[in-house]
């Protein structure tokens, strides 16, 4: 009997093949380290109720009317979104997420590549939200399915691939392991890219463009230390039927 994938998706170009792919007897898990997935898991981790994730601008602010209390989050540049005379009440940075903002509150956002990356996974069995923040927990989980072919998919920087995204794919990779498991070329390439900077993931962010960015930007360079840390939190988290991102209970 043939062995379960563990595939790497490194490139946002590969986005548009996945819902055409069967994907409904496969997991897919989503990085977007800088900054969409680890933002995501600290407003989980601070009570948010749950996070839609859609793609356009005008497609946030048209959700919000489906929800008593919404907050619109997210970026374009890696900045805050004003819309016309709608300005977003939060951006893209984890530290952003307090628990006096979002305790209890339905949060709307749209990033650059991460809510892509998530929305071309709609067709997946389960999809998890990962970032180092939450890696062992979600490791965790994903070991207690067998013989389940797994997608690790990076939301890339751009039309790029992406350095630290391609470093937690490759730090799952090794917490998955070659036991169950096939691993693809990409899983290796990923796998190998860890190795050699596991010792020093923010030494890393040398060789990554949106890493070389934030770090570029006053109010924004403390994302990068503090999205690198590893498993502050100890849970998982996934996106529903519905399209919403909450806490695996
Ligand atoms: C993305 O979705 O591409 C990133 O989250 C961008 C960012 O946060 O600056």
């Amino acid at each position: 009997m043939n062995k379960p994938s563990l595939e790497t998706i490194l490139v946002p170009a590969e986005f548009g093949q996945l819902p055409k792919r069967d994907l409904s007897s496969s997991i897919c898990v989503v990085f977007d380290v800088l900054r969409a997935t680890s933002a995501m898991t600290v407003a989980l981790a601070n009570g948010a109720r749950a996070i839609l994730p859609v793609v356009e601008i005008e497609e946030a602010i048209a959700a919000t009317g489906k929800y008593a209390d919404p907050l619109l989050a997210g970026e374009r540049h890696g900045f805050k979104i004003t819309a016309g005379k709608i300005s977003f009440d939060l951006g893209n940075s984890p530290r952003e997420f307090t628990m006096e903002k979002v305790n209890g509150r339905t949060i709307v956002t749209t990033t650059t590549n991460g809510t892509r990356a998530l929305r071309a996974c709609m067709g997946a069995e389960q999809t998890f939200v990962a970032s180092f923040l939450n890696l062992g927990a979600t490791a965790k989980v994903l070991n207690g399915f067998k013989n389940k072919s797994i997608l690790l998919v990076c939301g890339g920087t751009y039309e790029e691939a992406s350095f630290e995204d391609t470093l937690a794919a490759g730090a799952l990779a090794h917490l998955i392991g070659e036991g169950v498991h096939e691993w693809s070329d990409s899983t290796h390439l990923a796998a190998q890219v860890y190795e050699r900077h596991a010792s020093d993931l923010f030494g890393a962010m040398k060789s990554a463009r949106n890493g070389r960015r934030l770090l570029e930007i006053p109010e924004l360079r403390d994302d990068v230390a503090f999205s690198l840390q590893r498993d502050i939190f100890d849970f998982a988290a996934v996106m529903g039927k519905d399209g919403m991102v909450r806490k695996l209970s």
